[in-house]
């Protein structure tokens, strides 16, 4: 089997990689490397997949079409994993305009060479942020997603609506993935536990927002890895329409989108309260007011991935924050 990955120096994208290389498959990973975050921990991500004789990498930029469709010609991909996006709620308030170069354009050109090479399957990133104003938790995939609270989430959405359109016009198979606070060793330094730990490590203050009173669903990487693994075979296909219950299978397209989450949503003080247990040490807090663009709380209801998959996110979140802190604490030594 041969799979295409983009955002394969990426935190998901790389532990995909890995996976899929370990099960013997052939990968082919895209990334442009941009300095959104430390670009040394994206080149230590590559240097590891390197290692793999079935890995070959191209450093490309999504939004330049032409080698894109060269990529995808060379390598005719049967199934396509699309991760590369411009990531966060938070960056996207000071930069929209790089969301929409990233999100729509270069998702745009990754379905048109998917496309042109006839893939088999292709999965594509969404995020949970689309279920943006909400009130209905857990999240289910066929609750209406209209209210977007960033930009971010707004192109994630046009995503799912772009993929839709390209699905049912030439009956490419689609899985729109909405993730849910993925995090784990190699994980963004952008994101929540990353920020924790560095900051309790270096005793510098570290930014709580709406005083701690979130909730996220937070998922270990390898129970994402694993989902997503599972999912390579489960192709959208029109025959499945009635089989599964609340399916969000499109009624005129081979087109789905799938919650991947932990279903468990946990306290973000409880979440630092663990990593300050881990590293036996307190925070130097900040309390600030909820972030424009952000949600107060994410769980995922999963049960549709279940059905399709044998999917068992095992990992709870104090176990995952000691997977993450041993990792960090090697890596920075
Ligand atoms: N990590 C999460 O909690 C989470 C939650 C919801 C959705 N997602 C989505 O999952 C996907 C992967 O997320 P991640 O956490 O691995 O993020 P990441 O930022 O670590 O990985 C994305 C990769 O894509 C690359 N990239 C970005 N723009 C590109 C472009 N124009 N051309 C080529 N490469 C480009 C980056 O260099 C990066 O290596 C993204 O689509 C993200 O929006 C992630």
């Amino acid at each position: 089997m041969k799979i295409l990955i983009t955002g394969s120096s990426g935190f998901i994208g790389f532990h995909l990689s890995v996976l899929l290389l370990k099960k013997g498959i052939k990968v082919k990973g895209i990334d442009c490397m941009n300095n959104y975050y430390d670009v040394k921990l994206k080149k230590a991500r590559l240097n590891i997949l390197k290692k793999y004789k079935n890995f070959s990498f191209s450093k490309i930029n999504l939004e330049n079409e032409k080698k894109i469709n060269l990529v995808f010609k060379k390598f005719k991909p049967k199934i396509v994993i699309h991760l590369a996006a411009q990531a966060g709620v938070r960056y996207s308030i000071d930069k929209p305009r790089v969301y929409l170069k990233s999100n729509i354009d270069g998702f745009f050109n990754v379905i048109e060479a998917s496309y042109k090479v006839n893939v088999k399957h292709l999965i594509m990133a969404s995020s949970s942020s689309v279920y943006g104003a909400n009130r209905s938790i857990p999240f289910k995939e066929i609750d209406k997603t209209e209210t977007q609270l960033s930009i971010y989430a707004a192109t994630k959405k046009a995503n799912e609506s772009m993929a839709h359109s390209y699905s049912n016009i030439w009956k490419i198979p689609i899985t729109m993935l909405r993730f849910f606070t993925v995090y784990g060793p190699w994980g963004r330094p952008d994101m929540a536990l990353f920020k924790f730990t560095k900051g309790i490590i270096n005793n510098t203050p570290i930014d709580i927002y709406n005083n701690g009173n979130m909730y996220r669903d937070f998922t270990y990487i390898d129970d994402i890895v694993k989902g997503i693994y599972l999912l390579i075979n489960k192709i959208p296909n029109k025959k499945q329409i009635g089989k599964y219950k609340n399916d969000s299978l499109s009624n005129v397209a081979p087109f789905r989108v799938l919650n991947i989450g932990n279903s468990n949503k946990v306290l973000l003080l409880n979440f630092l309260k663990e990593i300050e247990n881990r590293l036996n040490k307190k925070s130097k807090r900040k309390y600030l007011p909820l972030q424009k663009g952000d949600v107060k709380e994410t769980l995922s209801n999963i049960n549709l991935l279940k059905s399709l998959t044998k999917y068992n996110p095992k990992t709870n979140y104090k176990k995952g924050i000691g997977e993450f802190i041993t990792w960090y604490k090697d890596y920075y030594k």
